[in-house]
C-alpha cells in the first residue's frame, strides 16, 4: 500500500524533528521512505544551487526553479517510490512555494498554484500534515535556535508572519487534504498527534 504524505510548516513548527521522529515510529511496521527537495536526484540539485546562489533573483524566477526542482524529485524519486509501494514522507511540496513565493513573497497563490499544477501534473500529497505553530511559539523556537547567531530582525518576524498566513489561506481553500496538528505542544504530543493521524488515515487505528 503506497501513500503521499507531505509535511508543511514554518519555521518554528518543528517539522523536520517531528518528521524523523515520525519516520522512526512508522518505520517498524512500514516500507517508509523520507526525503526532501531536491532529495539527491541529479538535476533537481543543480536546479538547487541556482536557486542558492541566486544573489537577488527575480521573485518568479525563484519560484519557477522551486517547480521545476519539484518536478525531477517527484518523477525521479517519489513516483518510482509510490510505484514499489512505499509510504513516502517528504518534507516540504507544493504547499511551501503556496505559502512563501504565492502569499509571502506575494506573487499571489493562484499563480504559483499554477505553475505548480503543470510541475506535478496532478500529483497532489494524499495527505498533507500542516504543523500549526501560533505566530509567538514559532517566533520563540526560531528566537532559541538561532541564539547562537543572535539574529532575527523585524523583515524575518514579518515574513515569518506572512507565511503563516499564507498557510492558512491554503488550507482554507483545500481542507480535505490537510490534517493540522497543534503544534504549539511539546514536540513530544506533537509527535504523538501526528503519527496517530497518519496510523488514521493508513486505516490503521
Ligand atoms: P530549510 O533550511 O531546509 O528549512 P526547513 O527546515 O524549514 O524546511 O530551507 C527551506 C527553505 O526554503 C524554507 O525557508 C522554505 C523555503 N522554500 C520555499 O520558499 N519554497 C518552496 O517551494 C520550498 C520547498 C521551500
Amino acid at each position: 500500500m503506497s501513500a503521499f504524505i507531505t509535511f508543511e510548516g514554518p519555521e518554528g513548527s518543528g517539522k523536520t524533528t517531528v518528521l524523523q521522529q515520525v519516520a522512526l515510529k512508522l518505520e517498524a511496521t512500514f516500507d517508509t521512505i523520507v526525503t526532501r527537495e531536491p532529495g539527491g536526484v541529479a538535476t533537481g540539485e543543480q536546479i538547487r544551487e541556482i536557486l542558492l546562489e541566486g544573489e537577488g533573483m527575480d521573485e518568479r524566477t525563484e519560484a519557477l526553479l522551486f517547480a521545476a526542482s519539484r518536478r525531477e524529485h517527484l518523477v525521479g524519486k517519489i513516483m518510482p517510490a509510490l510505484e514499489q509501494g512505499k509510504i513516502v514522507l517528504c518534507d516540504r511540496y507544493i504547499d511551501s512555494s503556496l505559502a512563501y513565493q504565492g502569499y509571502a513573497r506575494g506573487i499571489g497563490v493562484e499563480e504559483v498554484k499554477a505553475i505548480n499544477d503543470f510541475a506535478i501534473n496532478g500529483l497532489y500529497p494524499d495527505l498533507t500534515i500542516y504543523l500549526d505553530v501560533s505566530v509567538e511559539v514559532g517566533r520563540q523556537r526560531i528566537v532559541t535556535n538561532l541564539r547562537q547567531q543572535n539574529r532575527l530582525d523585524q523583515e524575518d518576524i514579518a515574513f515569518h508572519e506572512q507565511v503563516v498566513e499564507g498557510y492558512h489561506k491554503v488550507i482554507e481553500s483545500d481542507t480535505s487534504r490537510f490534517n493540522v496538528i497543534d503544534a504549539d505542544q511539546s514536540i513530544e504530543q506533537v509527535v504523538d498527534a501526528t503519527y496517530k493521524s497518519i496510523l488514521k488515515y493508513l486505516g490503521k487505528l
